[in-house]
């Protein structure tokens, strides 16, 4: 029955979670014509999205605006729809605590609702990212505990009664290119009907499938291709560090090592790791394998060299400053990008915030420009506000730091205006005029 309503598309399909994944999850889901309903514990999210607008630049106002007005997205802070939806794609956080352990209480919370209006061949999935076991050990026995068959009293089965899958989301919010539906997707059930059903409703809305043999394996994928990144990242900001040494230049290495057209594949330097994902996800794996007695070393040390990376950065600010006779004390800097990647406006672990926090020992004084980010609250106490990038803000400046490379800006201009440039990500490299001023990493 279920397999009816999902393949004509009668199904109510669900949303836990409507952020970065999950709202372009809900609009890919709708689009292809199922009724959604979207759920979030956040009353403001809520609110502005029952308008028509969005918080995540991937759905766009004149995209989500009609799907609202027409009904055929849903949104609500009330978990009680749960029990008219068929399907539950679940999209909450899953940080790291302090200690950096697997912070699961959103997916707890989350989960504790859906087993609680859990029914007869619904299936859920998880596209939280996680560690291997985590669908099964956790998800798994609270979905069991609380189901309640209508008919008879043997207890739930998973497979038959309901399903349960992990799917991990692999999109790059701003990658225009590849985005929810041309994205291949890894699905791992945890039995064959779990997979071929949750397999049923993913090709409906997303054009090629993955299965794999569990959601064990499902969410190992996604921390390999995670740990993947930021292993190659820490690499490479290590060869960085070393070609500085030796006065190399990094970039040109890169560029000409990336012209090999097999076994190499190019990663590029920068002020450190951002994002929810790369800097987060890899210590998934390593706390689970831990329990396994074995100690993820490429990890910790890719964790290790990019977390050095902003305090390089200062460095390189206080030695720039240094050679124009300037102390970094005092002194006025112009942050350029405080997002953590280019053309976006999060700044979820962005190095920028970690960069920020080291001027500020030093004791100079910054104003930053981020097209992307209107304001920026540092540690919860001051909130600065981004300035318009005019001329004289940049004259201004004894130094700009560049630490997102973002396109809308011109950087020969900027460059032809600065007294000095201090380039994290190489975003001056077509810049003709001006060069002495640059001092790049
Ligand atoms: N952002 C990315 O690029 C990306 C990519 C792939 C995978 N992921 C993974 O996807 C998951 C979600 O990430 P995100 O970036 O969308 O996070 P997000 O913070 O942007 O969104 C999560 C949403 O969940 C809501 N929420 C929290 N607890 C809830 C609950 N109990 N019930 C309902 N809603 C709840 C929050 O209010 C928020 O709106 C994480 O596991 C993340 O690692 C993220």
């Amino acid at each position: 029955m279920i397999l009816k309503k999902i393949e004509n598309r009668s199904a109510h399909a669900g949303v836990i979670g409507l952020g970065y994944v999950g709202l372009p999850l809900m609009v890919a889901i709708a689009s292809a014509g199922f009724r959604v309903t979207g759920i979030d514990i956040c009353p403001h999210k809520i609110a502005q999205l029952k308008r028509g607008i969005s918080h995540v630049p991937d759905v766009t106002n004149a995209v989500l605006g009609p799907l609202i007005a027409s009904g055929q997205i849903q949104v609500t802070t009330d978990y009680a729809v749960l029990h008219e939806l068929d399907t539950v794609n679940i999209c909450v956080p899953t940080p790291l605590r302090e200690n950096r352990t697997p912070d699961m209480q959103f997916i707890t919370a989350a989960v504790e609702q859906v087993a609680h209006h859990l029914h007869t061949e619904q299936l859920i999935v998880l596209e939280s990212t996680t560690y291997p076991g985590a669908t099964q050990e956790i998800v798994l026995p609270l979905l069991k505990a609380h189901f309640r068959r209508t008919e008879g009293a043997r207890p739930a089965q998973v497979g038959r009664d309901f399903y349960l899958a992990f799917s991990p989301e692999r999109i790059e919010p701003g990658n225009s290119t590849y985005f929810v539906t041309n994205t291949p997707k890894i699905i791992g059930g945890v039995t064959p009907q779990c997979t071929h059903v949750a397999k049923t409703f993913y090709e409906q809305f997303i054009n090629k499938t993955h299965t794999v043999s569990s959601p064990r394996t499902a969410e190992m994928v996604k921390l390999l291709e995670n740990t993947f990144r930021s292993v190659n990242i820490g690499l490479i900001n290590e060869i960085a560090l070393i070609c500085d040494r030796m006065d190399l230049d990094v970039w040109e290495v890169i560029d000409a090592a990336a012209t090999k057209p097999f076994g190499f594949m190019p990663f590029y330097p920068g002020p450190g790791l951002g994002g929810h994902c790369i800097p987060i996800d890899p210590h998934y794996l390593s706390w689970k394998a831990r329990m396994y007695e074995y100690h993820a070393r490429f990890i910790e040390l890719a964790s290790e060299i990019n977390n050095e990376m902003p305090k390089y950065v200062v460095d390189k600010i206080v030695h720039a400053l240094d050679l124009q006779r300037k102390s970094v004390e005092g002194t006025q800097l112009l942050i350029l990008g405080v997002a953590y990647k280019k053309d976006v406006g999060d700044i979820r672990e962005s190095p920028a915030l970690e960069v920020i926090r080291l001027i500020l020992d030093k004791k100079a004084k910054f104003l930053y420009h981020d097209p992307y980010v209107e304001t920026l609250s540092l540690d919860k106490q001051k909130t600065y506000r981004s300035e318009p990038l005019t001329p004289a803000l940049v004259q201004n400046a004894d130094c700009v730091v560049i630490l997102t490379d973002h396109s809308a800006i011109n950087y020969q201009w900027l460059v032809e205006h600065a007294q000095l440039v201090v380039d994290t990500r190489n975003a001056t490299h077509t810049v003709q005029h001006g060069r002495e001023k640059i001092v790049r990493i």
